[in-house]
Order: C-alpha cells, then structure tokens, then sequence
C-alpha cells in the first residue's frame, strides 16, 4: 500500500516536472514569439487586405516597441486538407499562435483538436467557425463583422437612395424595384446572412421587390462579371437594382455593365476596399459598407499577441459567443456615412 502510494507520488512529482519543463521551454523559445497566419486562398482581395495591414502594422510595432515578434503566412489554394498539413507544421516549429483564416468554416474542429493538443492558441478571423466549436477550448476567439449589420447596412443604403432619386431607381415607375443578387460562397455564413438582411431590410421599409434572378459568384469579380453578363442579356433593362455580396462581385457587375455599353449605376456592395471606395466616388455604384481592414489587423495581432503572452484581454470587446466584431459603417454616392450603432439599431 504505501509502495502504492509512493509510486503515485513519483508518478504525480514526474508529470510535474515534465509539465514545468515545457512551459519553460516554451518560455525560453516565447523570447521570439512566432505567430502563424493561414490563410484560405492568395488571391481574395478582402482578406489579402487584411494581411497587407497586419504586415505594415507588424513593421510598425518593431519600429516603435522593437518587439521580438516573428510573423510568417501560409496560403490553403482552398483546400482544407493543404491547411491542415500547414497547421501541423506551424506547430511542430513550436509557433506560439495561429490566426486562422480557414477554408472551409464546417472543419474547425480538426485544427482545434490539433492546436489544444499542442496547447496553442487560436484567433479565427474573417471565417466564422459555427458556434459550438468556439467553445470547445477557452483559447479560441473569432474576429470578423458582423453580416446581419452588413447586411441591414447594405439594404438601408438602397432605401436612403430610393428616398432621393425615387425616379432613378424605380426607372420604369411601376412601384416595385426589379433586382438580381451576386451571392459568395455557399457555405460562406457572409453570403446567406447579408443577402437575408439586405432583402429584409428593404421590404421592411415598405418597398416592394420583385427578384429576376440570383446567382453565387463565390466572392469573385470574373464570376460576377459572366453573371451579370448572362443577366443583361436576358432581362436587359428590366434590371434596376443590382445587390451584391461584395465589392469585387460589385465591380464585376460594373465591368459587365460597362462591356454592354449601357449606363448603369444601381449597385450596392459590401467590404469598403479601395477599389469598392473608389467606384462610389465616382458614382459607378450607389455604395458600399466599409468593414476596417485595419481594425481587422489590430485586432487579430493584439488578441494573438496576448493570447500567445498569456496575458489577460481586459478592454477587448469580447462578446458572449467568444467573438470580437468590427465595426461597420457605410458610405453612399453623395458620401453620406452612416453607422447603425449610433441609431441604435445594433441589436445584438
Ligand atoms: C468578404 C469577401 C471575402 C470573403 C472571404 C467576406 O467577408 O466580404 O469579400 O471574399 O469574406 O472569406
């Protein structure tokens, strides 16, 4: 019995010690703490965005606080499994985070189960994973908009301009307005909640809709463009509204537009990237809604910074649901801005 007992303790004392040396290791090698960003393609322009802010914010930090940080990225080409063996990789060089853009937002639960194996930490960002794999682990935060706000933004940008021009978006004055809709990916929780919101809101402030078509364009500016092609061709100007996604799928629509040598400026986007911002301005779109690329970065390096630090996350705006959300706001032709959390209208 007191063998027994003996043993129990060594075993116990022996599991410590194992323990205490892997923190310090850990310790030692967090002298350069390594941060590792996956990313699902290389190629979007929403989220290369974002990289290209963490990349100059990064530089920032080691001007300012010569902080010993090392970042590196890894790009999937869309494969989940290609974004597994990168993951494996990063945490067999003994990164001290990961920020995951995933591929496909249904598989977290593989790169979780690997990442609280090797006692990393996980900032998911721009993909959502669905909830209940959040909360498998307390060292796992999403950072991403909010797509009922986009969405609800993006109607109200259509209802403000209705209100204005009545006669340049109800063109043949039948009382309803004819639109299409370029979706993203299918499985993208982006694409179904804001094309949800953003038809909502419109017939919530009493317009009446009629839907010609809808098509999923996956984010993609060419896709969108042959879609909108394909459109113009069968509904021709019946269209009077063109809703879409996003940005480059918006601007896909105005090459569309533009190659069919008509003139046509009722759409609406989401995402604010520079190239979206610009086409506002010059009325080649009614508007877009800008979700800060740079506050996307900010956010992402300093929950994965401290996250990796062990250090407390006092003053992030963590919600319920173990997410932090960027704020949004819009901007129209006449550029008007506009942020639904200043009307009170942010309901979660
Ligand atoms: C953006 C898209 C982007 C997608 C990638 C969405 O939130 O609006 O532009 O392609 O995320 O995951």
């Amino acid at each position: 019995m007191v063998f027994l007992a003996a043993g129990v303790l060594l075993a116990a004392a022996a599991a410590v010690a194992v323990w205490i040396g892997n923190s310090r290791s850990r310790m030692e090698k967090s002298e350069i703490l390594k941060i590792g960003v996956l990313i699902y393609k290389e190629d979007d322009t929403f989220v290369s965005g974002i990289v290209e802010e963490m990349k100059r914010q990064f530089k920032d930090d080691e001007r300012e606080k010569g902080s010993r940080i090392r970042m590196d990225f890894a790009y999937a080409e869309e494969n989940q499994s290609i974004q597994n063996e990168q993951i494996d990789k990063y945490l067999s060089l003994d990164y001290d985070v990961l920020c995951v853009n995933l591929v496909d937002r249904t598989e977290a639960a593989i790169v979780i189960e690997k990442a609280k194996a090797a006692d990393v930490p996980v900032v998911f960002f721009n993909r959502e994973p669905v909830a209940e794999d959040l909360q498998q682990w307390d060292r796992l935060y999403y950072v991403g908009s909010d797509a009922k706000e986009s969405g609800t933004l993006e109607g109200l940008l259509v209802v403000d301009f209705y209100k204005k021009y009545p006669e340049k978006l109800d063109k043949n004055q039948d009382g309803v307005i004819q639109y299409v809709l370029l979706e993203g990916e299918s499985r993208h929780q982006d694409s179904l909640i804001r094309t949800e919101y953003s038809v909502q809101t419109l017939v919530d402030a009493g317009i009446s809709l009629e839907r010609l078509d809808g098509g999923i364009a996956n984010w993609v500016r060419s896709q969108a463009e042959a879609l909108t092609t394909q459109w113009l061709k069968e509904y021709g100007s019946e269209i009077e509204l063109i809703i879409s996604n996003n940005d480059d799928m918006a601007l896909g629509a105005i090459d569309a537009v533009e190659n069919w040598h008509v003139k046509f400026s009722n759409i609406v986007g989401i995402d604010g990237t520079p190239e979206g911002l610009a086409a506002v301005e010059s009325q080649k779109m009614i508007g877009t809604i800008v979700a800060g690329q740079e506050d996307y970065a900010r956010v992402i390096l300093d929950l994965a910074e401290r996250m990796a630090r062990r250090e407390a996350l006092d003053g992030l705006d963590i919600r319920e649901d173990k997410s932090i959300r960027i704020p949004m706001y819009s901007v129209n032709c006449d550029g008007k801005i506009r942020r639904l959390e200043e009307e009170g209208k942010e309901e979660n």
